[in-house]
């Protein structure tokens, strides 16, 4: 059975790892499905690549088997993972090209499969006052520093459920609750991973401002566009934390028994 401890989840415009030699393509049952990934190696590291949206991008936001592929991780022996997620930008300070560590998320989905603990456990409440594993956007943070890197340190994330975009009137709602960028992805995805106790980091790249804040219409293209611009330094970032990584989590996402029973 192949084994790696790392996983890079690839999001819009981002479905070929480049990154990685040795690769094989293979396909993971679960008992929520089917996931097909991409396994290889990174300087010798094994690393697992998944493309959220299949390598064609022919799945949309709404319709992203995210248990199956969280479970398919947890199988291959996965605790680190490493998400790219676009988004559409709330604030004037963060225009398209920038890179955001996202260290909060608001959850605006609304029919989306969101847990693994539906009560055959008991019942689990999971803490979240911590989304995304800490040392991983340390590790983040100091890989883009040391790269001269321009990107901001923590950003709030409102996932919505798409696949539309919003409406102005949203995204004015949105910016009064704190959300600094918008996407369609990133919940259940991160709740997923701590619940399955793995350690999750998100770094967001803006695609464009969003809508009302725009000066026109969003198109998907748009995003695409400037993900292909940008995905090179992402590929490189990740390479950065890849190779950087310590053996040892020091970290709480993986202490389900600080979760309370009932
Ligand atoms: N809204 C939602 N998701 C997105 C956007 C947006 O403006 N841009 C990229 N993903």
């Amino acid at each position: 059975m192949i084994k790696a401890e790392v996983a890079i989840i690839g999001g819009t415009g981002f479905y070929d790892p480049k990154i990685m030699d040795d690769i094989q393509e293979i396909t993971i049952n679960t008992e929520f499905g089917e996931t097909g990934l991409l396994v290889g190696t990174v300087s010798k590291i094994p690393v697992v690549f998944l493309a959220r949206h299949g390598s064609r991008h022919g799945v949309p936001p709404h319709r992203v088997n995210y248990k199956a592929n969280i479970s398919a991780l947890k199988q291959l022996g996965v605790t680190r993972v490493l998400a790219t997620t676009a988004v559409g930008s709330l604030q004037e300070s963060l225009p398209q090209g920038s890179l955001v560590i996202i260290d909060q998320f608001i959850d605006f989905t609304k029919n989306r499969e969101d847990t693994f603990y539906n009560g055959e456990d008991g019942v689990i409440h999971t803490d979240f006052t911590e989304p995304y594993c800490p040392q991983l956007r340390t590790s983040l943070k100091k890989v883009m520093s040391e790269k001269e890197i321009i990107f901001s340190d923590g950003g709030t994330y409102i996932c919505t459920e798409g696949p539309r975009y919003e409406t102005p009137a949203e995204i004015k709602a949105f910016a009064l609750w704190g959300a600094d960028v918008v996407g369609m992805t990133g919940v259940p995805e991160v709740t997923l991973a701590r619940e399955a106790g793995l350690c999750y980091a998100n770094l967001s790249l803006v695609t464009n401002f969003a809508a009302g804040i725009s000066p026109h219409f969003l198109t998907h293209k748009e995003v695409v566009d400037i993900m292909r611009e940008k995905i090179s330094v992402i590929r490189e970032i990740f390479t950065g934390v890849v190779v950087s990584l310590t053996e040892e989590r020091d970290c709480r996402c993986s202490h389900k028994e600080d979760y309370s029973l009932g």
